[in-house]
């Protein structure tokens, strides 16, 4: 047994913040959280871990990033999206053929993610198998739990970046069959979205996912000049979800990214089947694709969470994607005269953290019976500030103010892994 002393904090539900200073997480032998107390309990066969006036909170997780476009952040910002895939990401990603190359990146983006506190990802890769391996194998390495998906794509994207439709279909199965060797890092089937795949390679996908019990990952309405191609490519479908949902890729746990442009159908579509929004406002505000509903969609009860979208968002630090989704709602708000409430501070932190985890099958912030997944913030690193605070304004503070270097510790899965 292991108790980890310092000021906790956490979120529970959306909108609810617990902190208690100078409070304990029990561990018990396999790292899951056994208890959350006020106080530390005496027990003469535990190891105490003391992280004194430092913040203990959740880890956070980054429910949509593009691994192979680490190498481009901050590039071709000013073009809107379908320019800036055939521009700059196509040629990004088709360099992951080469797997040195691969290898390097890899290490460093898993390493940046876990000393950032991000424990939990939902990922995709690029076409390429033996890279996505790779990825795999260095998220592993370095304690970066979730899924990763080798993409598929058999059309619409040039010479550069092209798998055949029996090539994708060959290369998914070798891929899934080389997974079965990793612990903390799931697959997760990816058809990259519906312009750039073949109705025969998502009826295939779906099937797949059905056959193998495969969760699903994609993109929604996250722009007009998309949603205009999808439109001409399926012109019997009413709607950018029902491309999915017609070949059985739209179903639980099904995660959508962006849904900027969806409306009050498509939310219903999305509520209904238990599919899972990943918001990544500072793409969606970089690329001009417009700023997502967000404060609509969780008063109708959809279950949204936060992305970077690296590269079409060029921060990867997620207490820095919360306080951009902050920012996004509060453009809404002002432009309608303050009809549209904003996300605060304690909502965005728990749709980057708990919405995240819960993803992964944990719940309430700090689950009892679940695997530890947390950061320890010294924000005593961070300006001084002008008096002494509650925790509350220190969580506050740190949210919008810390850097790698105030993260001193990371928990994942359990085990302390920085
Ligand atoms: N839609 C299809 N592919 C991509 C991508 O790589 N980034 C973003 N932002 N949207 C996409
Ligand atoms: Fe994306």
């Amino acid at each position: 047994m292991k108790i980890l002393q310092g000021n906790i904090v956490y979120s529970p539900k959306l909108g609810e913040l617990v902190t208690m200073e100078h409070g304990a997480l029990v561990l018990d032998d396999a790292g899951q959280v056994a208890d959350v107390l006020p106080i530390a309990p005496n027990h003469a066969d535990a190891a105490y871990i003391d992280y004194g006036d430092k913040l203990l909170m959740p880890s956070f997780v980054d429910m949509h990033l593009h691994a192979p476009q680490y190498p481009m952040l901050g590039m071709g910002m000013d073009l809107p999206l379908m320019e800036w895939l055939n521009t700059y990401t196509f040629k990004t990603e088709a360099r992951f053929a080469d797997t040195d190359y691969a290898r390097r990146t890899y290490r460093r983006l898993a390493n940046d993610l876990i000393t950032g506190g991000t424990t939990r990802v939902c990922m995709f890769s690029s076409l390429h198998t033996d890279a996505t391996l790779i990825l795999m194998e260095e998220l592993e390495r370095a304690g970066v739990t979730g899924c990763v998906g080798k993409v598929n794509m058999d059309r619409n994207s040039g010479d550069v970046l092209r798998e055949s439709t029996e090539e994708s279909k060959r290369e998914t199965l070798r891929w899934l069959d080389a997974c079965k060797r990793f612990e903390h890092i799931k697959p997760i089937l990816t058809p990259r979205f519906t312009p750039s795949c073949t109705n025969e390679l998502m009826a295939w996908l779906g099937a797949l996912s059905e056959e193998r019990d495969l969760r699903v990952q994609s993109h929604l309405s996250e722009n007009g000049g998309e949603i205009a191609f999808v439109k001409e490519l399926h012109p019997d479908c009413d709607q950018y979800w029902e491309t999915y949902a017609k070949y059985g890729l739209w179903k639980d746990h099904t995660v959508m990214a962006h849904c900027v442009h969806s409306d009050a159908r498509e939310r219903e579509a999305l509520l209904k089947h238990n599919v899972v929004v990943a918001h990544c406002a500072g793409s969606n505000i970089n690329i001009c694709s417009g700023v997502a509903p967000i404060r609509t969609m969780l008063r109708e009860g959809v279950w949204v969470t936060l992305g970077s979208d690296i590269a079409g968002g060029a921060i990867l630090a997620m207490n820095r994607v919360i306080t951009m989704s902050i920012r996004a709602s509060k453009i809404l708000h002002m432009q309608t005269d303050g009809e549209a409430e904003f996300l605060t501070v304690d909502e965005a932190y728990y749709l980057g953290s708990t919405a995240g985890h819960r993803y992964f099958g944990a719940d309430g912030g700090f689950s009892r019976g679940k695997p530890l997944h947390a950061i320890v913030v010294d924000d005593a690193v961070l300006a001084e500030p002008v008096r002494k605070l509650s925790l509350r304004e220190r969580f506050e503070r740190s949210i919008y103010l810390m850097d790698k270097s105030a993260i001193r510790a990371v928990w994942s899965d359990g085990r302390q892994v920085v």
